[in-house]
């Protein structure tokens, strides 16, 4: 997770900001959603970078799929989905975040040598299971256009579950529950000799074994592509 947005910074950095033309171009490359839960579901994206009252919220009846075009050719951020929720509750349904977690599909398009790069998080917790596949490419390799998912969610201890409205709606990771320097590798904890992965976020990790679990789990869970495209499927 931290990867991708630091490499996204860098993007925008180096390649965009100074001399960007007024209107940027896209990418062209689509994201599609696939519902493969049994609810119609909410759908969120949200630009790296951007508060939460940019999120984009769209429902997705089950067996559904939905297309989006994120904007520029440097396009960075991240896309999820809940079962369904008010649009207007934005502390919830418009979040991706320690707040209210949700299992995401993190993306940077045109990144580091012009690859995309993407991967499943559940660093800040996660609600239901969710998977990436590249758009017709496969797979040389299992980081080189494979196809992470977290399949296998632990279940969540009453400390650390989301209740809205009377509904258990998402689980917090450990970071996310204590806020602690050394749960999420900040302060004194702040890079990756001096951050070891907690307990929690290692029994994700056992489940997960594609899935970013803790801040500096990028060696296991970073995956690079350049097709044109990709397909997330929640409940998959
Ligand atoms: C990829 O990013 C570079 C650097 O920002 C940019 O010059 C180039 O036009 C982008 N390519 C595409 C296909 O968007």
């Amino acid at each position: 997770m931290l990867n991708i947005i630091k490499l996204s910074a860098l993007a925008a950095l180096t390649g965009m900001t100074l001399a960007a033309p007024l209107q940027s171009r896209d990418s062209g490359k689509t994201i599609t959603v696939k519902n493969n839960c049994k609810n119609t579901m909410t759908v969120g994206w949200l630009t790296n970078g951007q508060s939460n009252d940019h999120t984009t919220l769209f429902d997705l009846s089950a067996g559904a799929t939905q297309s989006i075009s994120p904007p520029g050719s440097n396009w960075g951020g991240r896309v999820w989905g809940r079962d369904q929720c008010s649009h207007s509750d934005m502390t919830h349904c418009g979040t991706s975040g320690a707040v209210s977690p949700a299992s995401l599909a993190e993306f940077l398009f045109n990144g580091s040598g012009g690859q995309d790069y993407y991967d499943v998080s559940l660093v800040d917790g996660y609600n239901i299971p969710i998977s990436i596949s590249p758009d017709g490419k496969s797979a040389t390799s299992k980081y080189q256009c494979g196809s992470p998912q977290a399949a296998n969610l632990p279940s969540c201890p009453s400390a650390n579950q989301v209740v809205v409205n009377g509904q258990n709606v998402g689980c917090k990771s450990s970071c996310s529950l204590t806020g602690s320097a050394q749960d999420c590798c900040t302060g004194a904890y702040n890079t990756p000799d001096k951050c070891s992965i907690n307990s929690f976020a290692q029994q994700v990790k056992n489940a997960n074994p594609d899935a970013y679990s803790y801040a500096y789990d990028d060696q296991t869970s970073t995956y690079s592509c350049n097709p044109t495209g990709y397909t997330v499927t929640l409940c998959a």
